[in-house]
């Protein structure tokens, strides 16, 4: 973790969070390079000679400077999209490395998907199926393809991010799986490379996974009965972090759970915020502090639109001063943003002296963070910074007030 107080001020590796703000303005995403690399090098490290490929799930963050640094030491991606296809090739990302996910691929995100070489399509319909049969034949190629199977196990997290379940929109029942296999078996324009299954994020407990693992290992087997061998097994991403101080998943322990239960077979994972969670902060300053007889509320500069995760999932992200000494007013503050919702808060009832002008840092705001920014309320979205040692760099620049309506049009009538 680079994240620590050195002469009272919170630094990423070498560099101080103060220094930033002076250089960068506020409110502002900062990240860890090192931590970057190291997380997902746990993932790839514990699999050892083992095949395997750590697809790295884009959604979670999407810079290109975060992809960079990742394909340079040899990550696969995970992408649900065309933008996010061409932000791993623009990131000098491998495309023979890319699975691509997502319930709804359309025609032309199959068809660049094909020409660019992905290593893999995760297929979650029979519809789907045969729109991408349909689009390799009209190419004369062969799309590789896996069955992302619904395993109909709990994730036991939170209902908007747990998608294994029957009543869950993704991948098809486990129990209808056999019969599309057999449908891209028979199929010269498909070819059945793997089977995936991705069963929610932000998971804290091994056994979810594990459940949905040993109803994998029975479809394989009885896919083999049928004559169909798959190369690769895709147990997608959603290793949960520490944003408090929960328990969570021991990567190591689980990979060789899994290692133990798959023989030789090649595995792929898809972690996104297990990579870059904790890898971020989201900077953002006190512009003023309100307190009447109930409540104290710090209102910041940052709001829902520039993190949305706990007005969306009321999610906790541990908040720090930049400065540890700071001393102001001692209460139990709410922090709010500048934006016309009640639901625009950031944390709640925490307990800090704060003075107006105090930095704040909103940990753990790596994955989901920027990623899912607006413009509500004309809010330009953030700049994004990357640290590595006692370097910084700017890796998204600030969006200014023109950027907001640029690409609008007034009707001459
Ligand atoms: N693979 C697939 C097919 C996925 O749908 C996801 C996440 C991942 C991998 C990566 O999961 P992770 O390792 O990051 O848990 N916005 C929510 C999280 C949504 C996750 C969606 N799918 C949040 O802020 O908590």
């Amino acid at each position: 973790m680079s994240f620590s107080y050195k002469n009272h001020s919170l630094h990423v590796e070498s560099v101080d969070i103060a220094d930033l703000m002076d250089d960068y303005g506020s409110p502002l995403y900062v990240y860890s390079r090192s931590d970057v690399e190291n997380n997902w090098r746990e993932f790839d490290s514990a699999f050892g000679t083992h095949p395997h490929l750590v697809c790295y799930a884009v959604k979670a963050n999407s810079n290109l400077a975060v992809l960079n640094v990742l394909a340079k030491i040899g990550a696969g991606f995970d992408i649900v999209s065309l933008g996010e296809l061409e932000r791993v090739l623009a990131a000098g990302g491998d495309a023979s490395k890319c699975v691509f996910s997502g319930v709804a691929k359309t025609e032309y995100e199959i068809k660049r998907g094909l020409e660019a070489g992905i290593r893999c399509f995760n297929v979650e319909s029979s519809s789907e199926m045969s729109r991408i049969g349909e689009v390799a034949q009209s190419l004369n190629m062969q799309a590789p393809v896996s069955v992302r199977v619904n395993p109909n196990v709990d994730a036991k997290t939170h209902p908007y991010i747990s998608t294994g379940l029957k009543e869950n929109k993704f991948g098809v029942d486990i129990d209808d799986a056999i019969e599309l296999y057999q449908l891209a078996h028979n199929s010269k324009s498909l070819k059945v490379v793997g089977l995936d299954c991705h069963i929610g994020s932000q998971i804290t407990d091994v056994s979810p996974f594990l459940d949905a693992l040993d109803k994998v290992i029975e479809l394989i087997n009885k896919l083999k009965d049928n004559g169909i061998e798959i190369a690769h097994l895709d147990l997608g991403g959603g290793v949960g972090i520490k944003y408090d101080d929960e328990q969570t998943i021991d990567i190591s322990a689980y990979i060789n759970e899994i290692m133990n239960r798959t023989g030789n077979l090649e595995i792929i994972l898809e972690p996104g915020r297990a990579v870059v969670g904790n890898a971020g902060v989201f900077i953002t300053k006190v512009e003023f502090l309100k307190q009447n007889s109930d409540k104290s509320f710090a209102i910041i500069d940052g709001a829902m639109n520039d993190l949305l995760r706990p007005a969306f999932y009321n999610a906790y992200h541990q908040v720090l001063p930049v400065n540890e000494n700071s001393n102001g007013v001692d209460a139990s503050w709410d922090l709010v943003g500048p934006i016309c919702e009640t639901g625009d808060f950031l944390a709640k009832d925490r307990k800090l002296s704060l003075s107006q002008g105090d930095y704040l840092a909103i940990m753990s705001a790596g994955a989901y963070g920027f990623t899912m920014s607006s413009n509500y309320n004309s809010r330009p979205r953030v700049a994004e910074v990357m640290v590595d040692g006692v370097q910084h760099y700017l890796i998204r620049e600030r969006e200014t007030i023109k950027d907001l309506f640029k690409q609008e049009y007034i009707i001459n009538d």
